[in-house]
């Protein structure tokens, strides 16, 4: 992969921001209906050993991009890294320590899904270097569990989540609400079922029916819209009481646990993609760039073409808002001019009709969305698309 070197005029950065690597693995037990992640089923024994090693020169393919840059975070995300055993994980990890420097305190976070992991498991994920875990649930209700296609039970699911925080302190828990005839009590059972767990990061989706998914060709009964907002006010209110902090349009954390590699692409920080269909941003003091890699595993590991492109000027201050602005507290006013290497100034007229419409706060400090502008995110995001 060739290092990007056209220059995109406009662009001064004074400081690189925090760096992070993510590492995609696609594959999964069985495709759930809802889900158009890069996830594929697999179709027998996983090539752990020559993923790892693609993985790895991936990485040595962009380290002149980044030489002496030390990494902040990894997550290893799929698709189901939990699949893979602890030792391809501890090979990936020595792989990745071999090559970079990570920060002392760094954050290295793997996904499981409850269907594929014991405590044993856990342990060896541990021993490898991760030190959190994120728990794909969904749901508690076992008919839930069945129309959402999930390979695991609810019991299977307390036992994984059980099974985590004996190996580890740091633990989320994903959720989902809106599903398929769900109702406010459903949602609700749901909910108190994952607090009861314990865990210190909660994170809850309303799901979304994608293009490319079972879902969107045989379309679910979901409830209305309104039905969908009471969901999300009583999860606010509920986790809000239990001593979460609500951060982000979908996570809530207790006090320090907020997840330091998403909050890292919130804060429009670098990181690098590595894997099936891995998408990656890396700032040079006059330009942002882009990597996409082939989203097929099987042409990905033929070696098929990584994508490069360089963010225009134009695109940037909506790349910007669009993670920004999904922070409860907004940012830094800062924060815009040392991400994107712009002025604030460029973009007054924007600010000034978020503000009017009453879905942006602003003080000499910082800029937040206003809780009209977090329940209309979209509408918010529109006002700072680039002129056509
Ligand atoms: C990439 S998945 C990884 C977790 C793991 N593969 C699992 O499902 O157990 C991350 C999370 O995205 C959420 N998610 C996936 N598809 C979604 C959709 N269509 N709408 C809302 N949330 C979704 C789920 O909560 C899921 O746990
Ligand atoms: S297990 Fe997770 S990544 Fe895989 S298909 Fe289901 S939701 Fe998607």
């Amino acid at each position: 992969m060739e290092v990007l070197v056209q220059k995109n005029t406009g662009v001064r950065l004074a400081l690189l921001p925090p760096l992070a690597l993510y590492v995609h693995i696609p594959w999964c037990v069985r495709k759930c209906p809802y889900c158009d992640f890069n996830s594929h089923e697999r179709g027998g024994a996983l090539p752990e050993q020559a993923y790892v090693q693609k993985l790895t020169s991936d990485l040595e393919e962009l380290l002149p991009s980044v030489w002496g840059r030390r990494l902040v975070s990894v997550f290893i995300g799929g698709g189901t890294p939990s699949l893979f055993s602890p030792d391809s994980i501890d090979a990936l990890l020595s792989a990745v320590r071999a090559r970079m420097v990570l920060e002392p305190d760094a954050e290295i976070t793997l996904e499981a899904n409850p269907g594929t992991v014991e405590a044993g498991r856990f342990r060896g994920f541990r021993d490898a270097g991760v030190n959190r875990i994120s728990v794909g649930v969904q749901s508690f209700d076992r008919a839930m569990l069945a129309r959402l296609g999930r390979i695991h039970s609810a019991a299977e699911a307390r036992r994984a989540i059980d099974a985590a925080l004996e190996s580890f302190d740091n633990v989320n828990l994903d959720l989902m609400y809106g599903l398929p005839a769900q109702t406010l009590e459903m949602a609700r059972a749901d909910l108190a079922q994952g607090l009861s767990c314990g865990v210190p990061h909660l994170s809850a989706y309303q799901l979304t029916i994608e293009p490319n998914t079972v879902f969107w060709r045989e379309r679910p009964a979901l409830p209305e819209h309104d039905r969908c907002a009471d969901m999300q006010v009583e999860i606010e209110e509920t986790l809000a009481e239990a001593g979460y902090q609500h951060y982000e349009t979908s996570a809530f954390a207790r006090p320090g646990m907020r997840c330091r590699h998403n909050l890292n692409y919130w804060e429009f920080g670098d990181y690098l993609g590595i894997g099936a269909g891995a998408h990656g941003k890396v700032s040079f003091p006059d330009r942002i760039t882009r990597h996409e890699r082939a989203k097929q595993p099987a042409q990905y590991m033929e070696g098929a073409a990584t994508k490069e492109s360089i963010v225009s000027v134009k695109e940037l201050p909506f790349e910007f808002m669009l993670n920004a602005l999904r922070l409860v507290d907004g940012f830094p006013a800062g924060l815009f001019e040392q991400r994107t290497g712009l002025s604030l100034l460029g973009i007054q007229k924007n600010l000034e009709s978020a503000e009017q419409r009453g879905l942006l706060e602003r003080d000499l400090k910082r800029i937040r969305p206003t809780a009209r502008g977090q329940r209309f995110l979209n509408e918010l995001l529109e006002l700072f698309l680039p002129a056509r």
